[in-house]
């Protein structure tokens, strides 16, 4: 074993303490009493930094939650690598379905058990953790490093990406390394080469000035469930086509490699999604095959509806006002803000009279697609197979990391996306958890990329 190999091996443990100290802090960034959290945080993030020898490192204040930067710089002649992550977490509930607390981290098996163990807390300690592997055995990195880290991507991101676009000049920088993604299996390393953006709405409907009797009112009243369900329904069809007009015309040609792996499923990644999914069969536009479907395709998804009442019992009542959240993913090209205006405008076409309909957008984030034969990649490729002793696959992911795209297009800046969860890490579901060994092989996977990235 190199010392480099030995110090990790001898510090495992520690690795993860240092990460169940970060876990027990619920900074749930979507929801406002947890303000005080998130900043403790970002707070122990920024210590971390200041542990291991980073400097300048401080917490900037944003509009909404701190970002968390620190930088070491001292390989003149060197790249630079910018380091990414999220501090923030997703709420937890339906909180009576977790095996243990949401916020207790808990080790069961080969597994930690926490919200956010993997998204992506586990994912940026893991980096950290290889930095000061190297620093510690080394006395000094391969490369300069910046790290920035923020605490509201699972709420848009709207903070970092203001930040990048005002001062880009203080992130300069050669790559961007990203550890927020999967693999398809533990034996199958990945690199991402294309994520889907977003765009994240609601929908109101307003009826009567307040609720109605639906005996005295029902047949004259508008309802603005009902409304919302008529809405719902005209967006998108039983086939999964979505029906808002100039969506798909900008949707970009794949190329022949990923359209015939989309078509062929070499990994069988298909089957696999029909087991996590517990489902027996796939929905959606079926003349697409579906990973063309879930890393290429644009969607709608209806996330939660409130309105009226759905209590026990019964309760005979025409509700005043309906709400929906929609979300719509989007593939390379079709830019959030368009989309939002061509969704507004179809919203208010299928919304019938009589009901007072608004719709605003919550967050949007753009879609990426990165080249797979830069440097940067390439050493990340190497690292991989070193680490798991296998070629990673290049692939998609339908998810979106709105941060990815701004680097890409504001820096100009080839990003590598390396990511060590799995398909069943339960990202924003209950019993999210993160492999320990996907963790431990993931510190060694970043120490070996810097190494490469500084030869
Ligand atoms: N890490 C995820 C994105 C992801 C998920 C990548 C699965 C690869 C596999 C990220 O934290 C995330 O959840 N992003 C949000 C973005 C949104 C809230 C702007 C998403 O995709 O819903
Ligand atoms: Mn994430
Ligand atoms: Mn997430």
């Amino acid at each position: 074993m190199t010392p480099l190999e030995t110090y990790i091996t001898e510090n495992e443990n520690r690795f993860l303490e240092d990460l169940k100290g970060w876990l027990r802090i619920p900074s749930i960034s979507t929801l406002p009493e947890h303000a005080g959290d998130i900043r403790r945080a970002a707070e122990y993030a920024a210590d971390q930094l200041r542990r291991i020898g980073f400097e300048q490192v401080h917490l900037i204040q944003t509009q909404n939650h701190p970002l968390v930067y620190g930088e070491w710089l001292k390989a003149p002649g060197k790249p630079t690598v910018l380091v990414y992550g999220h501090y923030d977490v997703q709420p937890v509930d339906p909180v009576e379905l977790w095996e243990s607390p949401p916020f207790e981290p808990t080790v069961r098996g080969e597994n930690l058990y926490c919200r956010g163990a993997c998204d992506d807390k586990g994912q940026t300690m893991l980096v950290f953790k290889a930095l000061e592997s190297l620093i510690t055995v080394n006395g000094t990195l391969p490369v300069n490093v910046r790290v920035l880290i923020e605490g509201e991507e699972e709420a848009g991101g709207e903070s970092i990406a203001h930040y990048v676009k005002t001062y880009p000049e203080r992130l300069k920088c050669d790559t961007a390394l990203i550890c927020d993604t999967h693999m398809p299996s533990r034996e199958i390393p990945a690199l991402i080469n294309g994520l889907r953006g977003i765009i994240y709405t609601e929908v109101e409907v307003r009826g009567a000035k307040g609720d109605l009797h639906s005996g005295s009112y029902g047949g004259i009243a508008p309802n603005p469930l009902h409304t919302l369900a008529i809405i719902i329904a005209g967006l998108k069809d039983a086939e999964g086509h979505i029906h808002i007009p100039g969506l798909y015309d900008k949707v970009r040609e794949p190329s022949g490699a990923e359209k015939a792996f989309w078509r062929d499923d070499p990994l069988h990644i298909n089957e696999a999604l029909l087991e996590e999914m517990g489902v027996s069969q796939f929905t959606g536009e079926a003349e697409y095959p579906p990973l063309e479907r879930m890393w290429n395709r644009p969607t709608l998804e209806v996330h939660g509806i409130v309105g009226g009442f759905a209590g026990e019992g019964a309760k005979t009542v025409i509700p005043a006002v309906a709400k929906a959240k929609i979300s719509l993913r989007l593939p390379a090209d079709l830019r959030s803000d368009e989309v939002f205006t061509l969704f507004e405008r179809r919203v208010t076409e299928i919304a019938p009279a009589g009901v007072k309909v608004t719709v605003r957008k919550i967050h949007g984030g753009e879609a990426v697609i990165v080249p797979i034969d830069t440097p940067p990649m390439q050493a990340a490729a190497s690292a991989l197979k070193e680490v798991f002793g296998k070629e990673p696959v290049f692939i998609r992911e339908g998810g979106s990391i709105p941060i990815a795209a701004l680097f890409h297009e504001i820096l100009g800046i080839p990003v590598v996306m390396m990511g060590f969860g799995l398909p069943d890490d339960n990202l924003h579901a209950p019993n999210e958890k993160y492999s320990l060994s996907q963790f431990f092989k993931g510190i060694r996977t970043v120490a070996r990329f810097l190494q490469k990235m500084g030869e």
